[in-house]
């Protein structure tokens, strides 16, 4: 069978044969892949820089997608840490890790939705005790997950919702998805600094994509800008694009009530992210969230790999 091939974690994977895995386990299927997203992690996986990446090669890269099982029946699935990915025309799947789609599901939106969508889905649900009518700021908005967060923010509930990036157009954007506001990160860092402490000065939770120095410097202009400073705010750290450390200023644990934590794989455990997977993927086949996806041919992985420009999710197609 085909499937995608990563052979050296510094070039992109290709496409080769393969021959064909064999289930080995009792709950594992053998499905016929019919879309696997293209998402940050699952480059993180390809280059060998994701927090869970061994140095085992070859690997077939994909951690999640739309396949259909021996069953019959039309399957979300997700993988466990595993060199036999989804970007192949057939793969291995635990059926306890899966969950059944109806008919009329569009494989390719629901492969490319599910993950940056449970990004904010799981933090939001089961890394803070989130109450409607809160406030929620998303830093890094503009891209597919933190468009997403924007949705998910506003389906559960939240009062005011912000979103920040970098993108003019992208964030002007955010507005038809349900921001009621959104704020430039593009400038002098004071600029920006001072129209974040502005817009969400009274932001309760913070859904942060970016991390690095960005985060450091929105955690500052929050706290020095926060009306009052024994309100809760709790920071969320979801993803990395803008750096993999960031300095966070000591005071600012001690200033204001700020709770800092984390939402990805080991902050929650598999079983509580098994447990949202059937609620979410009903949402996002109901149609409940807006996102741009594009289906490419497994044949021209590569290619997909090579363009990293942020638009919309890449999905490969075996
Ligand atoms: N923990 C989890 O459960 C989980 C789940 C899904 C994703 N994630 C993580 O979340 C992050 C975002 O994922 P994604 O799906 O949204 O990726 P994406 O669609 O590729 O978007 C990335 C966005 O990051 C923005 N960006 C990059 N560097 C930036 C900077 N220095 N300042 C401001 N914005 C910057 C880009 O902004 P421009 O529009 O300005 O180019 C782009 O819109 C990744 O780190 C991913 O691994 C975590």
């Amino acid at each position: 069978m085909r499937a995608a091939v990563v052979t050296s974690f510094d070039t992109p994977p290709t496409c080769q044969d393969i021959p064909t895995p064999t289930p080995q386990a009792p709950d594992e299927v053998l499905v016929d892949v019919i879309a696997a997203g293209l998402h940050p992690r699952v480059r993180s996986q390809a280059d060998g820089s994701h927090y869970t990446s061994t140095d085992a090669l070859p690997l077939i890269p994909g951690i999640d997608g739309v396949g259909r099982a021996p069953d019959g029946t039309l399957r979300y699935f997700v993988l466990p840490d595993t060199t036999m990915g989804a970007m192949a025309e057939r793969t291995l799947v635990d059926l306890r890790r899966s969950v059944v789609l109806p008919e009329e599901g569009d494989p390719v939106l629901i492969a490319a939705a599910m993950n940056p969508a449970m990004a904010s889905w799981v933090a939001l649900r089961r890394r803070v005790t989130f109450e409607r009518g809160q406030n929620v700021l998303v830093l890094g908005a503009t891209g597919n997950s933190g468009r997403m967060a924007v949705q998910v923010a506003r389906h559960l509930g939240a009062g005011r919702v912000i979103g920040a990036g970098r993108r003019p157009e992208p964030l002007a954007a955010l507005t038809e998805l349900g921001t009621d506001a959104t704020v430039s990160l593009d400038g002098a860092p004071d600029e920006v600094a001072g129209r974040l402490g502005q817009a969400a000065r009274d932001a309760d939770v913070v859904i942060d994509y970016l991390w690095g120095q960005p985060a450091a410097d929105a955690m500052r202009a929050l706290i020095t800008n926060r009306a009052d400073r024994g309100r809760p705010l709790t920071w969320i750290e979801v993803g990395s694009v803008a750096g993999p450390t960031a300095a966070i200023p000591s005071a600012a644990l001690r200033a204001a009530r700020l709770c800092l934590v984390g939402s990805g794989q080991g902050s929650v455990p598999t079983r509580d992210i098994l447990a949202e997977l059937p609620g979410l993927a009903a949402e996002i086949t109901r149609g409940a969230f807006r996102i741009d996806a594009h289906a490419v041919p497994l044949a021209d992985v590569e290619a997909a790999w090579r363009d990293t420009g942020a638009g919309r999710r890449a999905v490969i197609t075996p």
